[in-house]
């Protein structure tokens, strides 16, 4: 397994291989890898194949972490993470520096972003304005950067992999954008780099999120008309808030396919939702 660091060395390998025709899957992280990111590394495998290659960058990316938010302390564990990848067979690492992604950063000497103008708009990107530019902008560098045929998201951050997929057909990559399911623990918390950060007490209480999107969809499925959001946001929110560290971000059900939040919620819906435990902010989603 290669580790690459320089943006410069990763574009000239990206480049060999697609001079021998070498297909590249993608999984783009910020690291502290869990079960949720080596599912993506299975799922890339069994789409390039066993001659292709799959490749994890591993890069906290600081352009989508507002200044308020926890990008000093997002947990960093590269050799870990390296050891996690090279017996989940991921053939090279792409892990650069800031000062190489973002050179002279903050000096305005790096000053294009990239910007999806539409699904970006509500849910996360109403609670963290700057955030889907920092991602669409490194996600825009790490395309052009590994140039792979397929890159896998996960389904936990519903609303990132609708902004990537927009993004790559807007601005024309050849590049399949793959979505795979998120991974949970036995109790149904979604597996996270940050639930490393809840204490005993608050990972305890962190089942609210899905118990919460649980609740929706029996409500959903067991009521004869469609379910007005506002009432059935009061419900969700109450029963999080139950919870004694558990504070709700927000609480939106959408059309899976536009992201477009709806009024009355039926059967295919879906339900997207951030809250706090503790200091820490945890999101789901899942389809009613
Ligand atoms: O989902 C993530 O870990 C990040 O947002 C991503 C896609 C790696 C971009 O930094």
């Amino acid at each position: 397994m290669r580790i690459i660091t320089a943006p410069a060395a990763m574009q000239g390998l990206a480049a060999h291989w697609q001079r021998e025709g070498t297909r590249v899957g993608l999984v783009p992280t910020m690291g502290c890898l869990h079960a949720g990111h080596l599912s993506l590394v299975t799922r890339a495998r069994s789409l390039v194949g066993q001659r292709g290659i799959v490749v994890v960058s591993i890069y906290v990316n600081p352009t989508q972490f507002a200044p308020t938010e926890d990008f000093a302390r997002y947990p960093r564990t590269r050799a870990r993470d390296a050891r996690l990848c090279r017996t989940a067979g991921v053939d090279a690492i792409f892990a650069p520096r800031d000062r190489q992604m973002y050179p002279k950063y903050g000096t305005g000497a790096f000053s294009t972003f990239v910007v999806e103008d539409s699904l970006a708009r509500g849910m996360e990107g109403a609670a963290r304005p700057t955030h889907f530019r920092g991602v669409t902008t490194v996600v825009a560098k790490l395309f052009n950067l590994v140039r792979p045929a397929i890159a896998v998201f996960g389904a936990k951050d519903f609303q990132q992999a609708a902004v990537v997929r927009r993004m790559a057909r807007d601005l024309n990559f050849p590049i399949r954008i793959v979505v795979a399911p998120i991974c949970r623990e036995p109790d149904g918390l979604a597996l996270s780099s940050r639930n490393r950060y809840l204490s005993p007490a608050e990972r305890a209480q962190a089942v609210a999120l899905i118990q919460a999107i649980r609740q929706a969809r029996q409500t959903v499925r067991r009521a004869a008309r469609p379910v007005l959001a506002n009432r059935l946001k009061s419900e969700l929110t109450w029963l999080i808030e139950t919870r004694p560290a558990a504070r709700v971000d927000y609480l939106e059900f959408f059309d899976p396919r536009t992201l477009r939040p709806v009024t009355t919620v039926r059967r295919g819906a879906h339900l997207a939702l951030a809250a706090y435990v503790g200091r820490t902010r945890l999101i789901d989603n899942g389809r009613l």
